[in-house]
C-alpha cells in the first residue's frame, strides 16, 4: 500500500473518530442539566384553593332547581371540623357583563366528608385525603347562562370563616332533549411576539402590538355565537418554549381569554402546557384551572379527559439549546405513575381510567378526550413514538400507555377519541374487542396560524352533534376537516395562512328601523348552514312581555338588572350556506341573514 493511500486512510479514520467525538459531545451537551434556564419565577397565588370544584377548567352544568355539588379542601381552615350543612353560603352571578348586578343565593342541602370525585387523584401527594362535598340547591327561575360561583363558610360557634369565587365555574342548561353540541378546540398555543426561533417558526399574525392573541379573542366570538352547549378543549394552550419564564405570561394573557367565553369549557392539558420553564405549567394548570384528569356526563353521555403528558419533571424542564429551547419529552405518555415523583399527574391514571369506563358502561356515549391520541394516523400513534432527525437523532417520545389506551378503548366500547398535538385533521377507527362497534379517533387542527406561509391545514375547530347519544356529526363537509375559523380555507386545499383575516361566521347590531325595538345581521362564509344560539340584543322592554321576532327565533327575555325598561333578549338564527371565497384574499360571497324584534303591545 502505498504511502498516501495508508496516509489517506488514517485521515478519514480520524475524521470520522472526530465527528464522532464532535456529535457525543454535543448530544451531551443538549441534553446536559447545566443549560437549563435558571429564570428564579415565583409561583403566583393559586385561584383555586379551597373551592376545588367546580372551577373555571371543569364546570359543573346544572338544570335550573338542580343540585349543585360543590368540593372544598377545608383541611387548612381552622375549626371546620364540627361544620355543617347550613354553616355554607353560595352565590351564583352571570359571567355575562350585561347582568352584572344580579346574584343568586343558592340554598344549602348537604354537607359531607369523603373522598374526591371530582379531582381523582387528589391525596395522592400527602394532602388531606378527604374533602368536603357541599350540595346546594339551584333557584328553579335561574336563567340558563354561565355563571361565577362564590361559596363562603360562616360558623360562629366554630369561628371558622371562608369565602372563595371561581369565574365561569356553573353553567346553567336547560332540561335538554338527547339533542346538544359541543364544539372541541385544539393547540392554541398562546405566544409573544417574535417568539420564532431557528428551528421553529412562529408567525406574529393575529397578535396585537402588545402580544395579545386576538386570534384567540375571534375564536371566542365565533364560539360565542355559535354557542355548543360546552366546549372541550384539547390542550396545548400555551407555548411556553422560547424565552425563560415567558410560560407564566402566556398563561395569564390565555387565563383572561378564556374569561371572554360565554360557554362552559372543559379543559384537559397539552404538552406545552405543563413545561416547567421557570415554574412547573402542570402546577400552574392545578392552581388556576382544574384537575389534570377527570370526567363529567352530559345528557346520559360520558366523556373523560386525560392527561396525555405524563412525564416526570424532570422531563418536562425546558433546557437552552443554544438555537431554541426545548424540553427532553413533548410526546404522549398514559401510566400509572407513582405519586410524589413531580409527575405532571400523579396517581394511577390508567387504572383510573379502566374504573371510570366500566363504571360507565351504560352510558349512551362514551367519549375520551386527550391531547396526544394514541391512534393516529391509522393506529401508528404518532403522538406517542419518538422523533427521528435525519436518523441520526432521536428524541421527544417513547412515552408508555399507547397499547394500553387502544386496549382500553377497544374493551371498553368507547365510541370517540378526541385529540390534537399533531396540528392537523385526521380519522380513522378501531374495531371494538368482541365486535359491535368501533372506536372513531379524530385529530383536529389548531387554533393558531403556526408559521404561518402555505399549510394543508387551516386554523379551526371541531363542532361536535350529539343525537339520541350518537354522534351524527364532527367535521365540516368531507367527514375528516375542521369547521374554519376563516373565509378561504378549504379542506384538503393548501392555504395560505397569512392571508386568512375575515372570520367565516360573525353577527351585529345594525339600526333596527322603524317602530323596531332591535335589529342584527348575520352572516356565513361557510358552504354548510349554520345555526346561532348566542346572538343577544339589548332592547327595549316589551310592556306585554311578549315580542315579534323577524327573521330569528326568541329563546328567552330577560329583564336588565336595575333598568325594567330595557330586556335582554336571547335569538336562535339560521343563516344559509354562503360561498366561501378562494383564499384570504379573493373573499368569498357571504349568506346574510337580517332580523329585527318589535315588542308587542297591549297584555
Ligand atoms: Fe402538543
Amino acid at each position: 500500500m502505498s504511502v498516501w493511500l495508508r496516509r489517506g486512510v488514517k485521515a478519514v479514520l480520524v475524521l470520522v473518530l472526530a465527528a464522532l467525538a464532535l456529535l457525543g459531545l454535543t448530544l451531551g451537551f443538549l441534553h446536559s442539566p447545566f443549560f437549563r434556564y435558571p429564570t428564579g419565577d415565583e409561583f403566583p397565588p393559586a385561584r383555586i384553593h379551597r373551592l376545588i370544584w367546580p372551577t373555571i377548567g371543569c364546570p359543573a352544568l346544572v338544570t335550573p332547581g338542580g343540585v349543585l355539588e360543590t368540593e372544598l379542601d377545608l383541611d387548612d381552615l381552622e375549626g371546620a371540623e364540627g361544620l355543617e350543612a347550613e354553616d355554607f353560603r353560595a352565590s351564583m352571578r352571570p359571567a355575562r357583563a350585561e347582568l352584572a348586578g344580579i346574584s343568586r343565593e343558592l340554598e344549602p342541602l348537604e354537607a359531607r366528608r369523603g373522598p374526591s370525585r371530582r379531582w381523582p387523584y387528589r391525596g395522592a401527594e400527602g394532602e388531606g385525603e378527604e374533602v368536603w362535598t357541599v350540595s346546594f340547591r339551584v333557584p328553579g327561575d335561574a336563567t340558563p347562562e354561565l355563571y361565577d360561583l362564590r361559596v363562603e363558610v360562616e360558623a360562629e360557634g366554630e369561628g371558622a370563616a371562608m369565602s372563595e369565587e371561581q369565574p365561569h365555574a356553573v353553567g346553567i342548561v336547560e332540561d335538554g332533549d338527547d339533542r346538544f353540541t359541543f364544539v372541541t378546540l385544539s393547540d392554541i398555543h398562546v405566544h409573544e411576539r417574535g417568539n420564532s426561533s431557528l428551528f421553529s417558526r412562529q408567525t406574529d399574525q393575529g397578535l396585537s402590538d402588545t402580544g395579545e392573541p386576538l386570534f384567540l379573542y375571534r375564536a371566542i366570538e365565533q364560539l360565542n355565537l355559535i354557542r355548543p352547549d360546552f366546549v372541550l378543549m384539547l390542550g396545548d394552550f400555551i407555548r411556553g418554549q422560547r424565552r425563560p419564564g415567558e410560560l407564566l405570561k402566556e398563561y395569564e394573557r390565555f387565563y383572561q381569554a378564556l374569561l371572554e367565553l360565554e360557554v362552559p369549557a372543559f379543559l384537559l392539558p397539552g404538552n406545552h402546557d405543563q413545561y416547567v420553564n421557570g415554574i412547573d405549567g402542570a402546577r400552574w394548570f392545578e392552581a388556576n384551572l382544574g384537575p389534570l384528569y377527570y370526567s363529567f356526563d352530559v345528557g346520559g353521555c360520558h366523556f373523560t379527559c386525560l392527561d396525555s403528558y405524563q412525564w416526570p419533571e424532570g422531563d418536562r424542564v425546558v433546557m437552552n439549546k443554544i438555537f431554541f429551547m426545548e424540553p427532553r419529552r413533548w410526546q404522549g405518555q398514559v401510566m400509572d405513575a407513582p405519586a410524589g415523583e413531580g409527575y405532571s399527574a400523579p396517581g394511577a391514571q390508567l387504572s383510573w381510567l379502566e374504573e371510570d369506563l366500566s363504571d360507565h358502561a351504560d352510558s349512551a356515549l362514551r367519549v375520551v378526550a386527550m391531547h396526544h391520541d394514541p391512534c393516529t394516523p391509522e393506529g401508528r400513534g404518532y403522538s406517542y413514538i419518538n422523533v427521528n432527525y435525519w436518523g441520526i437523532y432521536h428524541a421527544g417520545g417513547g412515552g408508555k400507555g399507547r397499547e394500553e389506551l387502544l386496549g382500553l378503548m377497544a374493551r371498553h366500547r368507547v365510541h370517540h377519541v378526541f385529540g390534537g398535538h399533531l396540528h392537523m385533521d385526521a380519522v380513522s377507527s378501531l374495531p371494538w374487542e368482541g365486535g359491535g362497534g368501533e372506536t372513531v379517533y379524530s385529530c383536529q387542527t389548531c387554533v393558531y396560524f403556526g408559521g404561518g406561509g402555505w399549510s394543508g391545514h387551516y386554523p379551526g375547530y371541531r363542532l361536535v352533534e350529539v343525537e339520541g347519544g350518537d354522534i351524527v356529526s364532527f367535521s365540516y363537509l368531507d367527514g375528516t376537516a375542521s369547521y374554519p375559523f376563516y373565509d378561504g380555507s378549504h379542506p384538503g386545499a393548501m392555504v395560505d395562512l397569512d392571508l386568512l383575516e375575515t372570520p367565516a361566521v360573525w353577527a351585529e347590531e345594525e339600526g333596527p328601523g322603524e317602530g323596531a325595538a332591535a335589529g342584527f345581521a348575520a352572516g356565513n362564509l361557510l358552504a354548510v348552514p349554520v345555526r346561532l344560539r348566542g346572538l343577544v340584543l339589548e332592547a327595549e322592554a316589551s310592556p306585554s312581555g311578549r315580542y315579534e321576532v323577524e327573521g330569528a327565533e326568541l329563546i328567552r327575555a330577560v329583564a336588565l338588572p336595575g333598568d325594567g325598561s330595557r330586556a335582554l333578549l336571547y335569538l336562535e338564527v339560521m343563516v344559509e350556506a354562503g360561498v366561501p371565497g378562494e383564499a384570504g384574499d379573493r373573499p368569498g360571497v357571504p349568506s346574510m341573514k337580517r332580523g329585527r324584534v318589535l315588542p308587542v303591545q297591549g297584555r
